[in-house]
């Protein structure tokens, strides 16, 4: 063992690399450049404006700003060779159309939360293509439709619905800083998936531009295409640049509550009751369960902590003879309700104190920008309370500290919902999703396996009490644990089918056959991108 020397000769190679790669890929990238400033035509003077190479100051902060996970932003992590932060659509073709003359791949980023950081990491020469200017919202309240750009973030939508009209909201995500490019392409749930399902399942048009430049909207696309972007995820098929999507009403008045449980407190039972109701109580009632580990009230001990954390659409009355009903052993009591607004409960599952200013919603900078890793599975059959035990024992490893489980319910609505509707999958026969997330503060690769090895070991702990053939995953929590594209070179469907049927069941076929009508030569690819068929 001689740590010393290969701490000091690891860095050291990674730049010779590094700059290896650089120098190959400098030339290709000029020529790029040059083929921008031509094909922009006389926009030249606007186009140079939202073009930042690493010789330009702010290139550094705007390729930060973006990132949501920190794992992703060390000085080892690959950078884009140019970022493009478009204000017209006829930038995005132009880069597109100079990219694919020369050979340079393109990942594009609205909110930046992918949980592998493929929207601006590659191991290939590539630019980003940041839509963070294009996020403007227009919201039709007399309709109940609104047109929204896919560089805005899920906050931005909330708050553009709620300036216009009380009557109305949307079924997206809880973290304000989330983007709908992301968001909605590969589903998106929020508090509301109960009564209305995804934010997928109500998009009614969009706007995106393809290979060659070719702008397409619902109509010039057809129904295939305009099925795979909702939840086969964008990236594959090209770049969304608007989505239109159809409102849903919310009561004027709404009822949130967080109930905390430790083992005590027969956290365990609540936890295994909870998933013989969760799925089944009315559409206008959210009950997610977050688990931590806990300090217990005896000195030195440890213990689980289960949050019951809910939204209902409707007053506080209603919400107690429900739980009354449906939900006795919580023993939920008047005083943990509180009723408010519907857009002030979007502000409480964002985490934001009570009182605080709508405002808040527009902040692109998250609460807290933890680094992390993730997984995700369904379950069918409710987990007995032993199966429960064996997740708290590994809830007390060190590695566990700031670990979290969400189990998120399904159910009405999302059981409704064919599972060919769209490319997301998940729907009935699932009680719930879990999310695993496992955090960590310290730097460099001993934490990170560390950590990741923790999650992994609970992963393969819960395969005998999730889904199986395939054990689905949800998308928009992408895991590259579950499979890649190869690196170099051509990906077989095989391959891509492993990770493929675990995000999308039978539809991955589906999504082959749009993915080779629309793009035969596989010019939008990432490690999760479908694959064409043309390039087995
Ligand atoms: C803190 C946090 C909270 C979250 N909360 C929720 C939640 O409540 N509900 C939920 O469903 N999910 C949630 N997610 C997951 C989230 O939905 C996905 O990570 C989503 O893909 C993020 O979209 P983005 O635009 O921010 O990410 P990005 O990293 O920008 O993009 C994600 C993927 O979509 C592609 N893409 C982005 N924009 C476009 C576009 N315009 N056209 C084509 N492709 C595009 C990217 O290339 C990449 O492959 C959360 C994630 C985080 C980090
Ligand atoms: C070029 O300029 C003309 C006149 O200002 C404008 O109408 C046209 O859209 C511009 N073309 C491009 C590609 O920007
Ligand atoms: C980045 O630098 C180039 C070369 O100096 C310049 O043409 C371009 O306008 C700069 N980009 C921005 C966004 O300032
Ligand atoms: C992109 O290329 C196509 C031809 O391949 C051309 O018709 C189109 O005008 C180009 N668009 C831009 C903005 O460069
Ligand atoms: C509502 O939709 C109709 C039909 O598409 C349209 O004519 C009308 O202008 C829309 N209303 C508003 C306020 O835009
Ligand atoms: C735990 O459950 C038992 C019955 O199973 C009950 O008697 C007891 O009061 C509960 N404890 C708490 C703290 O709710
Ligand atoms: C839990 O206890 C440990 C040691 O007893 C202490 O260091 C830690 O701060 C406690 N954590 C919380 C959240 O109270």
């Amino acid at each position: 063992m001689k740590p010393g020397s290969s701490s000091v000769l690891i860095p050291f190679v990674i730049t010779l690399l590094l700059s290896f790669l650089w120098a190959t890929s400098a030339h290709t990238h000029e020529d790029f450049l040059q083929c921008l400033t031509l094909h922009a035509g006389n926009s030249t003077s606007s186009i140079s404006q939202v073009i930042y190479t690493p010789a330009n100051s702010s290139y550094s902060s705007i390729l930060e700003f973006s990132i949501q996970n920190p794992r992703f932003s060390t000085p080892a992590t690959p950078k884009p060779l140019v970022i493009i932060t478009p204000l017209h659509v006829s930038q995005i073709q132009s880069a597109i159309n100079c990219s694919q003359k020369h050979g340079l791949q393109i990942r594009v980023r609205s909110g930046g939360h992918d949980y592998e950081g493929l929207s601006y990491v590659s191991d290939v020469p590539f630019l980003i293509i940041d839509m963070i200017n294009l996020r403007s919202i227009s919201v039709d309240a007399e309709n109940g439709t609104a047109w929204v750009e896919s560089g805005a973030i899920i906050g931005e939508v909330y708050y553009g619905i709620a300036e216009k009209s009380i009557k109305f909201g949307f079924p997206e995500g809880l973290c304000p800083t989330v983007g709908i490019g992301g968001h909605f392409s590969g589903g998106g749930y929020g508090t509301l998936m109960r009564k209305y399902g995804l934010a997928a399942d109500n998009i009614i048009d969009a706007q995106m531009i393809v290979v060659k430049g070719r702008i397409l909207d619902r109509k010039s696309m057809g129904e295939d295409l305009f099925w795979a972007i909702r939840g086969g995820g964008g990236s594959s098929f090209g770049i969304i640049v608007a989505w239109k999507i159809k409102l849903v009403h919310v009561p004027s008045t709404v009822t949130v509550f967080t109930v905390n449980r430790n083992l005590e407190q027969n956290a365990t039972k609540l936890v295994y009751w909870w998933q013989h109701v969760a799925d089944k109580v009315h559409e206008d009632l959210f009950i997610r369960v977050v688990l931590t580990s806990a300090n217990s009230s005896q000195e030195g001990r440890r213990t689980i902590q289960a949050s019951f954390n809910s939204l209902y659409l409707g007053g506080i009355d209603n919400l107690l003879s429900l739980m009354q009903e449906s939900f006795p052993e919580l023993g939920l009591v008047r005083e943990d309700c509180t009723e408010m607004s519907w857009i002030e409960s979007v502000l409480y599952f964002g985490g934001f104190p009570s009182g605080e200013s709508l405002n808040v919603l527009l902040n692109r900078t998250p609460l807290i920008r933890p680094i992390f890793k993730a997984k995700s599975d369904y379950v069918m059959e409710p987990i007995s309370e032993v199966g429960l035990e064996g997740i708290w024992e590994r809830f007390y490893e060190k590695e566990a500290e700031t670990a979290l489980l969400i189990f998120t319910p399904y159910g009405e609505k999302m059981s409704e919902i064919s599972e060919s509707a769209i490319p997301f999958p998940h729907r009935a026969g699932n009680i719930y999703k879990i999310q695993y997330l496992v955090y960590w503060e310290e730097e460099g690769i001993a934490a990170t396996e560390r950590h990741i090895s923790w999650i992994r070991r609970l992963y393969s702990y819960m395969a005998a009490h999730v889904s199986k053939s395939p054990r689905a995953a949800y998308m928009n929590y992408r895991d590259l644990d579950i499979g890649k594209n190869n690196k170099k070179g051509k990906t077989s469907y095989r391959r891509a089918s492993i990770w493929g049927t675990k995000y999308f069941k039978s539809n991955f076929n589906r999504l082959v056959h749009v993915k080779t009508m629309i793009d035969p030569t596989n010019f939008f690819r990432n490690e999760q991108s479908i694959p064409a068929l043309t390039s087995w």
